[in-house]
């Protein structure tokens, strides 16, 4: 079977990614980490990587302020230069612009951790604990030009209890994101995923998203 060639952006620690990899190792998603790039020199997920013999690269910004076009057309020279198919954003804390979506049409997604379209941006655990709502989550989604408006794939629901902080939350919710951004890139890699204006539909399935996550 053919493995995606994915490249993945990120920013600081890496567990999403620390995720991919493993469920890669473990013969449960058909893809192959071709780069990851971070535009931190110091980002764990960049050590991660190299632990796991996957070319790591970091590509500074500075000198880029207001010129993040040109940031991006460097991020996509890597990514093209290293085959890759399937761009996934994980804790990339940088806000993309066209010049990469261009370069990547509906070829690129990102992790959130809240259920969108609530609570968009960043600090979003603790904007759903300060307005008080019952559920939380997160949602992979395709990137658009928009601040993560892009159409969504998969999302997971995680309770939120009367004792949570910040922290307690934030984890509860990295435990589905783990899960479901493997899930995501798997339907992609198999081409299952079809965008229909805002609704992206699961073809040829024997389940769907939705159901998957009722039935882990
Ligand atoms: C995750 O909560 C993800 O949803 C958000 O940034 C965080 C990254 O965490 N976009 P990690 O670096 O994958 O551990």
């Amino acid at each position: 079977m053919h493995r995606i060639k994915i490249g993945v952006l990120v920013s600081g620690r890496g567990s999403n990614l620390q995720a991919i990899i493993d469920n890669i190792e473990k013969s449960l998603l058909p893809a192959k980490i071709a780069v990851v790039i971070s535009d931190q020199p110091d980002a764990y997920s960049l050590e991660r990587a190299r632990k796991h013999n996957i070319p790591a690269v970091h590509i500074s910004a500075k000198g880029y302020k207001g010129k993040r076009g040109e940031y991006d057309a460097l991020l996509a020279a890597e990514l093209q230069k290293n085959r890759v198919e399937l761009v996934c954003l994980a804790g990339f804390m940088r806000v993309i612009t066209p010049t990469l979506i261009k370069a990547f049409p509906n070829r690129i997604l990102n992790i959130h951790p809240a259920l969108l379209p609530a609570f968009p941006g960043l600090h979003v655990q603790k904007a759903a604990l300060d307005h008080g709502v019952k559920f939380s989550g997160c949602t992979v989604h395709f990137v658009d030009e928009g601040m993560d408006t892009g159409p969504i794939i998969i999302q997971a629901v995680v309770p939120i209890l009367d004792n949570d902080t910040e922290d307690s939350l934030s984890e509860r919710i990295l435990r589905q994101e783990h899960k479901i951004y493997s899930r995501a890139i798997h339907l992609y890699a198999e081409g299952r995923l079809k965008i229909e204006g805002r609704r992206v539909l699961v073809i040829d399935g024997k389940i769907n998203a939705a159901e998957f996550l009722l039935n882990p």
